[in-house]
């Protein structure tokens, strides 16, 4: 059975802490604190926009994030510094094991997806620059919808646009918030555990799957 998989991007194919790098070469040991907290803040920001119905794009909802991290660590980061860490943040690095997990992936027929709430170019940017975006037969971004993941209503597009059945059809993610919205709209979810420590929200919305590692992907066939 072909099974079609939506990856997350953000912080599941695409390390957002890949930015650590170019944000201590301007604020010194700071940078992982500051890393952790604008992608805390990031994340935030989309469910509040979602709930207002006051959307913004993704990097608005990033530049937003940046903005505020930078006032609450009080670094006072200079325009052209934000530019510049908003411009690397298009350039993101992909984990290790992401193109071996893929072509795997592929091998046994799996359909891939992009599926995130950045929007189509950005993932398309992210994709092309870590040389990943052959693996794809397509991106689905949530911004045409104006809201954001974990509505339902982004995962009933997901459908929509890759013409794929719920039942075949799993989202691959390290994110909790995004598998649980996904299971609970009634998607199948493998949660791929980036670290040892991530623990998922004891909330009794569980993933259908738990992975290490993308190159477990292969043993999703024939899982219903
Ligand atoms: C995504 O890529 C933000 O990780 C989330 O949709």
């Amino acid at each position: 059975m072909s099974l079609t998989l939506a990856f997350d991007i953000y912080g599941t194919l695409i390390d957002t802490q890949g930015i650590t790098l170019q944000l201590s070469q301007i604020i010194g040991d700071k940078a992982p604190e500051f890393s952790q907290r604008w992608r805390e803040k990031q994340l935030e920001y989309t469910f509040r926009r979602g709930l207002m119905r006051k959307y913004e794009n993704f990097g608005i909802c990033t530049r937003n994030a940046l903005d505020y991290t930078d006032l609450w660590l009080n670094t006072k980061l200079s325009d052209s510094s934000k530019q510049d860490l908003m411009a690397a943040y298009k350039v993101l690095p992909a984990y290790d094991d992401v193109a071996d997990g893929l072509a795997k992936a592929k091998a046994v027929g799996f359909k891939l997806y992009g599926f995130s709430n950045g929007s189509a170019d950005a993932v398309d940017g992210l994709l092309q620059h870590a040389g990943i975006r052959d693996f794809f037969d397509g991106i689905v971004s949530v911004d045409s919808l104006q809201t954001f993941k974990p509505n339902p209503d982004v995962y009933h597009h997901f459908l929509d646009q890759s013409k794929s059945e719920k039942e075949k059809t799993w989202l691959i993610s390290s994110n909790p918030f995004d598998v649980q919205g996904a299971v609970s709209f009634g998607m199948k979810s493998a949660w791929l555990r980036r670290s040892p420590e991530a623990i998922f929200d004891p909330w009794g919305i569980e993933p259908t799957r738990c992975i290490d590692s993308l190159s477990e992907l292969p043993t999703l066939h024939g899982r219903l």
